[in-house]
């Protein structure tokens, strides 16, 4: 089977299925000659997917199959990106592609396409938001609401940003220290820099060289915003941490590793995501109290017991699109109502859980205010004990920030 098969067959996947870009990728990657090329083109085709969707609504008459939309897509891809391949060898090895899956039927249509496509792009959109979601490659609704938000310089300028090559990652002060680690990297000639901002964390090319590091447990990866988030939540020795939304538990293994003295118990409603959070405990070397707990239901039992109570909830996770391009597929303006319901429910919940003079973290990994700044201003209408500490969005920079939003509140009653 050809890679451009493989690459074909997980796109299929994705779209008939709806299955996440990654998960398809990972069972089928085995099949692949050449994995780099693979992935880098699935991830590549879905993060241009708007993009490509204009571009075939401006050069077909009616929507062609499927079938068809994906090996234009592909063909697109390569014709774009795919600087080790010459367009008319672009064009060539889709039209080869559609006989190897049994659409020869199409290959005329594909290879007319494609060969308009190399001569000449359809013209991008009058309209200056529209423009946008076509070059950015993000939906017209989200768009729209974030120029609302923001301005639309403002958007363009996080819409067009590149991802950051290099991971965020941060030592395991319980295993070692950071001048061992950075002495471990230089050794392996890894490439990295030291973060100013955050103490024992850097930013370092991901791969073999980082790899054995990252087994023995002495760093993990965990984004800038998500060591921030944890920061805000200010645990210190002693406390006693909730963490209702926990897998895979990267917020739950940096709070423990906080003191010796710190309990943590690690909560998610999806069984087989505890273990996520067991694995990655395990392999911290820290102790976490694991359990399946739904957030939207109210435990009595854990009624204020916490120091501090972490809300990252479920969201649309729209702030990390630059990492996981599939994040805007099949996503609907009408599904967020039903996000910001469980939202709500969950920190409501979650407030009953704060001990007096404690401490309440609401955070998503979104920029959409509905899921942020709206569920905190309704829920501190309606929760007169709580006071705003602090409120932050944080948006994607190119420099290693993901978009990303926290909110600090403190239960206040005596
Ligand atoms: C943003 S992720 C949490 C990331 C995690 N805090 C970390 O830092 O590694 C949201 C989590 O909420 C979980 N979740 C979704 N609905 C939930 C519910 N009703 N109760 C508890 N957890 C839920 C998901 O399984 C997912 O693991």
């Amino acid at each position: 089977m050809s890679d451009l098969k493989v690459c074909y067959n997980i796109l299929s996947q994705v779209y008939k299925q709806q299955t996440y870009g990654s998960v398809s990728l990972t069972s089928r990657l085995n099949e692949a000659k050449n994995r780099d090329f693979v992935t880098r083109l699935v991830y590549g085709v879905l993060g241009n997917n708007v993009k490509y969707d204009y571009y075939i609504s401006q050069m077909t008459a009616k929507k062609p199959q499927n079938s068809a939309v994906i090996l234009l897509k592909i063909g697109m891809y390569c014709i774009e990106c795919m600087d080790s391949m010459p367009d008319y060898a672009a064009v060539n090895n889709t039209v080869e592609l559609s006989k190897e899956i049994g659409k020869q039927g199409s290959s005329g249509f594909i290879n007319g396409v494609l060969k308009a496509f190399c001569r000449q792009k359809p013209k991008l959109p009058a309209d200056e938001v529209q423009r946008l979601s076509v070059i950015a490659s993000v939906p017209l609704w989200v768009v729209r609401q974030y120029a609302k938000q923001f301005g639309l310089e403002r958007t363009r300028e996080f819409l067009e940003c590149k991802p950051f090559e290099l991971e965020h990652a941060r030592v395991n002060t319980k295993k070692t220290d950071m001048q061992t680690v950075l002495k471990k990297l230089d050794d392996a000639g890894a490439e990295y820099i030291i973060d100013e901002e955050c103490e024992n964390c850097f930013f370092v090319r991901n791969g073999q060289k980082v790899r054995p590091l990252f087994d023995a447990g002495l760093i993990t990866f965990q984004s800038l915003t998500s060591v921030k988030c944890c920061l805000t939540a200010a645990v210190k020795d002693g406390d006693e941490v909730l963490d209702m939304c926990a897998a895979p538990g990267g917020k739950s293994v940096f709070f423990a590793a906080v003191g010796d003295n710190v309990k943590v118990l690690s909560c998610d409603v999806y069984h087989h995501r505890l273990e996520l959070i067991q694995q990655y405990a395990r392999r911290m070397g820290v102790k976490l109290d694991v359990r399946l707990m739904d957030a939207t239901v109210y435990n009595k039992s854990l009624t204020e017991s916490f120091d501090v109570v972490l809300c990252d909830v479920p969201c649309s996770g729209l702030g990390v699109a630059a990492k996981k391009p599939d994040v805007y597929l099949f996503k609907e303006k009408d599904m967020i109502f039903g996000l910001t319901q469980t939202q709500a429910k969950i920190i409501e919940n979650g407030a009953r859980y704060v001990k007096q003079g404690g401490t309440l973290v609401y955070s998503t990994c979104t920029l959409l205010k509905e899921e942020n700044e709206e569920i905190i201003k309704k829920f501190l209408k309606q929760n007169r004990h709580f006071k705003l500490d602090s409120q932050q969005l944080f948006l994607p920079d190119g420099k290693g920030s993901d978009g990303f939003f926290v909110a600090k509140m403190r239960r206040t009653d005596k």
